[in-house]
């Protein structure tokens, strides 16, 4: 949540900054801002709402300079309005900050620095930051680097941060805790941001800065410090990105791009981890515990959101092949439990992005109780592989629809291969079983193909169903969390009210909500539930609902009962949650678009939840 970027170098700042800042949008878009630094000192624009409010604000302003920082806001503390947007300066307009994450003790602090005569403009615990370095570097008459160590100490909470100061313009401060930063490294220039994607067109050398670093930057040179003053030698390494990934390719937006891209990738997620002729699943990032996966007691997955879905889609899958107990939990209540927690326990941390502060919070927990953490993850180099003690990257390939699709669908991979793989390390799958189902997965990308085809028909579907303010997902067995994850698609991006439901729930309460006005959506694919899945249909039809139903290819008894069919491929049950979200998130993408929604960056969302 909230991105930030900053530049110094030969080049003219703004322009990085600004173009930064709109690959950022993804982690927040309440207000955006910038700080440039010329011969005439600093100049800070800043506004609320989008990157291209900020744009045209500044338009005909002084611009120029080789050394600028800037800021996308989610907001936290105080609402979205200039005055809280980033920058924010200290009390003698000298030194100026943007920042991502939270200061937890910042109505303490900013108490005492206004009993010291300090003055603040905003609401956000970002001022009360750079107010403390101010007073610190006052009163121990220090230079800036060691303020900001010294005030970092005293902070509690989360931070990546950038600072410049007017009497220095020659430098840029960053330091991070618990929020990511990426320093790109160029020649005779630095550049800095929350991830690689405002980098990647300047240079693929990059510093991921590590929690409890600061590092001081001028266009030359980099130190980088530890906060207990001990300075590290950095790490550069090339990043794997490519620009292209970054653009929209022709799509009218980002999320249905990535829904296309999925037969991709998917087989990129598979790429040297599956040999359907052998039976055989490698995962290199586990295989050092491939041992203790014999002896486990237990699994639990921990995530949030989309991730969490996967999750449950994983628990189907992982009992049924390696006979594992697993237990789903949402990263934010498990973390505040008192869970019971031993050596012989697995924690799988389910994450998109890599920086969700519930799901980062329930790793450390786990961890300090003895729990064995793996991670799956799609932004390498984001905080939670760091923090695991071995993981699967998903290979999605950057997602910037704030929605997730892509991403959801290679982490089912992941736990699909996990599954497999700990049944593989067990013993309790075959080879000739193992031959067979991984013969079958290496052709869902071909599948996946086919269920997107059915766009067309998705869209006439979406159309008769775009005014409706509720909407009931329903699903059996691994097709729960497949009507959960289009409940949630739904709600996100077009505002109208979803629920996702164990079909033979609905019969508990849900039922109440059917009439005529109400379209529920079944999945109703040919497998162990169908025959129970078409009665519950039969009790949505009985009460005028309007039924539309995912089925199997060539389906006819759905087809009697349904309003509308969508079809997909006829496949394995263990597939079928990866082909039936398909055209759940085409219906979700259509209703969005024909409703006037902004479908990549949906209201009051961000892409990554670094807060709790
Ligand atoms: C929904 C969505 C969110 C995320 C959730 C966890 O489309 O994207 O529900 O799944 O915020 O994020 P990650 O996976 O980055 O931990």
């Amino acid at each position: 949540m909230c991105g930030i970027v900053g530049y110094i170098g030969y080049r003219e700042a703004w322009p990085i900054v600004l173009k930064g800042l709109k690959r950022l949008e993804y982690r927040g878009y309440d207000s955006a801002g910038i700080a440039v630094m010329n011969e005439n000192g600093e100049h800070i624009y800043k506004k609320a709402g989008k990157v291209a409010v900020l744009e045209e604000f500044a338009q005909d302003q002084d611009k120029s300079g080789t050394i600028a920082m800037g800021h996308t806001r989610w907001a936290t503390h105080g609402v979205p309005s200039d005055r809280n947007s980033h920058p924010h300066s200290s009390n003698n307009g000298k030194l100026s900050i943007i920042h991502n994450g939270i200061i937890e003790n910042y109505a303490t602090l900013k108490e005492e620095l206004i009993n010291r005569g300090h003055e603040f403009k905003s609401d956000t615990d970002t001022e009360v930051l750079i107010h403390l370095v101010e007073e610190i570097q006052k009163i121990e008459n220090i230079d800036l680097l060691e303020a900001v160590r010294l005030a970092l100490k005293e902070v509690i909470g989360a931070y990546a941060i950038v600072i410049m100061d007017q009497d220095h313009p020659d430098r840029l401060i960053a330091a991070r805790k618990g929020s990511p930063m990426v320093i790109g490294v160029g020649k005779g220039e630095y550049f800095i941001a929350s991830d690689a994607t405002p980098i990647i067109e300047y240079t693929k050398n990059v510093i991921y800065l590590n929690d409890n670093e600061i590092a001081l930057i001028t266009k030359d040179d980099l130190l980088v410090k530890r906060l207990d003053n001990v300075v590290q030698t950095p790490l550069i390494q090339e990043l794997q990105l490519k620009l292209e990934m970054l653009e929209k390719g022709g799509f009218d937006h980002f999320m249905l791009k990535e829904i296309y891209e999925q037969p991709r990738s998917i087989k990129d997620c598979m790429r040297g981890r599956i040999y359907p002729e052998e039976g055989k699943v490698q995962l290199g990032g586990i295989k050092e515990f491939a041992e203790k996966l014999k002896n486990i007691d237990r699994i639990i997955i921990v995530a949030c959101g989309t991730s969490w879905h996967a999750g449950l889609v994983g628990e189907y899958l992982i009992e049924e092949y390696a006979r594992i107990p697993v237990e789903v939990e949402y990263a934010s209540e498990f973390r505040y439990r008192n869970p019971i927690i031993t050596e012989k326990d697995v924690v799988i941390a389910i994450s998109q992005s890599g920086e969700t502060a519930d799901t980062m919070a329930a790793i450390e927990m786990a961890k300090e109780r003895g729990a064995t953490i793996f991670g799956i993850c799609n932004v390498a180099g984001a905080s939670i592989p760091r923090l695991t003690h071995a993981g699967v990257y998903t290979h999605a390939g950057p997602e910037i629809g704030v929605a997730s699709t892509k991403a959801f669908t290679a982490q089912v991979t992941v736990l699909t291969l996990m599954a497999f793989y700990m049944a593989q390390q067990k013993g309790t799958i075959t080879t000739s079983k193992l031959i067979e189902l991984l013969t079958e997965l290496d052709h869902i990308p071909e599948k996946i193909q086919v269920a997107l085809a059915s766009n067309d028909l998705i869209k006439e579907v979406a159309e008769k169903i775009k005014d409706s303010t509720n909407c009931l997902f329903l699903g059996r067995g691994s097709g729960f969390p497949v009507a959960l994850e289009g409940a949630l698609k739904l709600k996100e991006i077009s505002y109208i009210h979803a629920e996702g439901y164990p079909a033979a729930e609905m019969k508990h309460g849900p039922i109440a909500l059917i009439d005529e006005e109400m379209p529920v959506v079944f999945i109703a694919t040919q497998n162990s539930s169908y025959e129970k899945v078409i009665s519950n249909i039969q009790e949505v039809k009985a009460r005028k609902g309007k039924v539309i139903a995912i089925v199997t290819q060539g389906d006819t008894e759905v087809k009697k009962m349904a309003d509308y069919c969508i079809e997909i491929p006829d496949a394995n049950e263990a597939f079928l949650p990866l082909l039936a979200t398909i055209p759940l998130q085409l219906l979700s993408y259509h209703i969005a678009v024909m409703r006037g929604c902004n479908v990549d960056q949906p209201r009051n969302l961000a892409k990554s939840v670094t807060v709790e």
